[in-house]
């Protein structure tokens, strides 16, 4: 080896190892059980390092956690590193430079390269200059239904929304409530959405999400979409639970039908030890229009005096983008890695589903991609007080809905 070359990886060990071990508080809203359990994957590949890892779990959902995380981090006190969906839910953070710039890392680890889809960088980077690490991709488009609830109420398990709707007398004769949704806002809002691209197909959802057409709310393909989302109203009621997990649990106990809900949802079922295909069924794109959403989570580290902090930031970064971590991190979480050169060990019916709309290319980007943070809030204030007020009609709701899109950014 020349000299050059030997005196150049010397350099490189010094620089990587230059920093010592560093404490890092991560924060995030990781807290159901299956959520937990995926979360600790990356807690022990970082004290592996010699590094440790400070958890920073906030309870409540990311509605709950993002306007915490903001506020450390603008009063001066910020976390090593934060979860945010991809999308543009830190685009004030950066204008801001209260981030890091992650450009060194993604090169040295030829991000660009490995990142699948590209979308995913896309979101993470500003001016030409990458701002965060993404760990994962979750779709939203996803329905989980108990296959013990359809045996107790003796009809087959659906198959698409369709079905799922003919059925619900069935379930609820039999004491069971046909869909499982929690109260947050988000988890409203969410469902809708998926609902949009089933029932109402890509083009209209793409009008509305990308477009901001407040025509095509008004449209036909809408309309269908709102009354539908009327109708599921009504197959909610009686169960009585806020966080989407617990409605998750009522799916896994069969006191429920169904839940509309990200793939997250798998990690609970895989921590309560239920088997898709057997104790669960899974229809992407409720069975009427299969597509993934290439949403998920990202790490973003704000910017630090300490130049140890930072080194550690560093090493973190690359670190989640590893392949041995995309591995053990996704196969726990319910997610796909984000790299298109790993395989997860063994999935599942319902991962193996999600991968292979992926390597057809049936993707939509995740609507947090597409609205602000701002329109998000005012989508989810709106659908969840339609959810709860009974009295409120569908074509309210559309039209208000409309309204909110026209003045979207
Ligand atoms: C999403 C996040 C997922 C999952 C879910 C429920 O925003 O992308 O990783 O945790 O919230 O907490």
């Amino acid at each position: 080896m020349k000299l050059s070359k030997i005196l150049l990886s010397g350099a490189a060990i010094c620089a990587a190892t230059s920093a010592g071990a560093v404490d890092l508080e991560v924060m995030h809203w990781w807290t159901s059980g299956g959520e937990a359990n995926a979360v600790s994957k990356l807690a022990e590949a970082w004290d592996a390092t010699g590094n440790t890892w400070v958890d920073g779990a906030i309870a409540g959902g990311g509605d709950t956690a993002r306007p915490i995380m903001v506020s450390r981090i603008i009063g001066g006190d910020p976390p090593a590193a934060f979860q945010f969906n991809h999308g543009r839910q830190a685009e004030e953070l950066i204008d801001a430079g209260l981030l890091l710039d992650l450009t060194e890392v993604a090169e040295a680890n030829n991000w660009k390269e490995i990142i699948n889809p590209p979308s995913l960088l896309d979101a993470c980077t500003i001016d030409g200059k990458i701002y965060c690490a993404p760990v994962n991709i979750h779709s939203w488009q996803w329905m989980w239904l108990s296959s013990a609830a359809y045996e107790k109420a003796g009809v087959p398990v659906p198959a698409n929304w369709s079905e799922f709707m003919e059925t619900a007398p069935k379930l609820q004769e039999a004491g069971i409530t046909p869909l499982a949704m929690g109260g947050q806002s988000w988890q409203q809002n969410g469902a809708f959405g998926v609902m949009a691209v089933a029932l109402g197909g890509v083009d209209a959802w793409t009008k509305v999400n990308e477009g901001k057409d407040a025509e095509a709310v008004m449209g036909p393909e809408y309309t269908k979409v709102f009354e539908a989302y009327g109708a599921a109203r009504e197959m909610a009621k009686g169960l009585n639970v806020q966080d989407w997990n617990q409605a998750t649990s009522a799916v896994i106990e069969g006191t429920a039908g169904a839940q509309i809900m990200g793939d997250w949802a798998q990690g609970e079922f895989a921590l309560a030890g239920k088997v898709a295909g057997t104790d669960y069924e899974c229809l992407p794109g409720l069975g009427e229009t299969g597509v993934l959403s290439t949403g998920g989570d990202a790490f973003y580290f704000p910017v630090n005096s300490d130049a140890d902090i930072t080194a550690g930031q560093k090493e973190l970064a690359a670190l989640l983008v590893s392949p041995e971590v995309q591995v053990s991190f996704n196969s726990a979480k319910g997610s796909l890695p984000i790299r298109g050169d790993v395989d997860l060990t063994t999935v599942n019916e319902c991962t193996q589903k999600g991968l292979d709309l992926l390597k057809d290319g049936k993707t939509i980007p995740d609507a947090a991609s597409l609205l602000s943070p701002d329109t998000t809030t005012q989508l989810n204030d709106l659908l969840t007080e339609f959810w709860n007020t009974p009295a409120m009609t569908p074509a309210e709701v559309q039209q208000q809905y409309a309204d909110i899109i026209a003045s979207a950014d």
